[in-house]
């Protein structure tokens, strides 16, 4: 589904990305570990078409990056960020953002259901969100980011910052959607989390791939 062949990322003469390749199938699931600052984010970026490879090439489909428009990309690749990145106003208007771009109908049954497994279904679509806690912002963007369902989805620490029972939850609404063949990758510095549901894991050092291991 994505390949990544031979790819590089340099900054001032310096390998922040160096040499990976990489296969990933559909329905795949990816734990991505590593010591701080060692490139997983800036794989993901790579990966989500925010930044171009200054070697190699990336595929999706068997299509080079390059054949692809941004916007087409990014519906496919779905990247949850390390920190929340709401608009400061409704519960509803920001899970409506994806059917708005999309010029679609927005799913008011979907976006329930998502609010109430992230453990938010108290709140009703009118509440503004620059009033809420910080996990709980995080947990309304992953609701709007599963709004769709992608090709493959990126998550960068995304439950780092939730509580257990939270965490569980999202991990399992997560998972469901690699059993429907969304491939999944996700940075974890739990080792916990990485080895309960996941397929493989990959270490990156120093943007490399260090080691990694078969977890089937
Ligand atoms: N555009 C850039 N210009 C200069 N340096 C950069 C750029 N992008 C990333 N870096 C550097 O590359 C290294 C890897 O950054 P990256 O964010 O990918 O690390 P990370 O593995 O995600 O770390 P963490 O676990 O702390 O989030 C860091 O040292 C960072 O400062
Ligand atoms: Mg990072």
């Amino acid at each position: 589904m994505l390949e990544l062949k031979n790819v590089s990322y340099h900054v001032d003469k310096r390998d922040i990305i160096n040499n990976i390749s990489l296969k990933i199938e559909q329905g795949e699931t990816i734990a991505i570990v590593g010591p701080s600052g060692s490139g997983k984010s800036t794989l993901m970026r790579l990966i989500n078409n925010l930044i171009s490879p200054t070697e190699g090439e990336i595929y999706l489909n068997g299509k080079p990056y390059e054949q692809i428009s941004p916007e087409t990309l990014r519906m496919k690749i779905s990247y949850l960020l390390q920190e929340s990145d709401l608009f400061d106003r409704t519960i509803g208007e920001n899970l409506a953002f994806p059917a708005e771009v999309r010029n679609e109908k927005f799913d008011r049954k979907r976006a329930k259901y998502l609010l109430k497994t992230v453990g938010l279904g108290h709140y009703n679509f009118n509440t503004r969100v620059d009033h809420l806690s910080g996990g709980e912002r995080q947990r309304i963007t992953i609701a709007r980011q599963l709004m769709y369902k992608p090709q493959m989805l990126l998550l960068d620490e995304a439950t780092s910052a939730l509580d257990k029972q939270n965490s569980e939850k999202i991990e399992k609404l997560i998972f469901n959607m690699a059993k429907e063949g969304v491939s999944i990758l996700w940075i974890t510095h739990s080792n916990e989390q990485s080895s309960r549901h996941f397929k493989k894991r990959i270490k990156i050092v120093e943007g490399r791939i260090e080691q990694e291991d078969d977890l089937s």
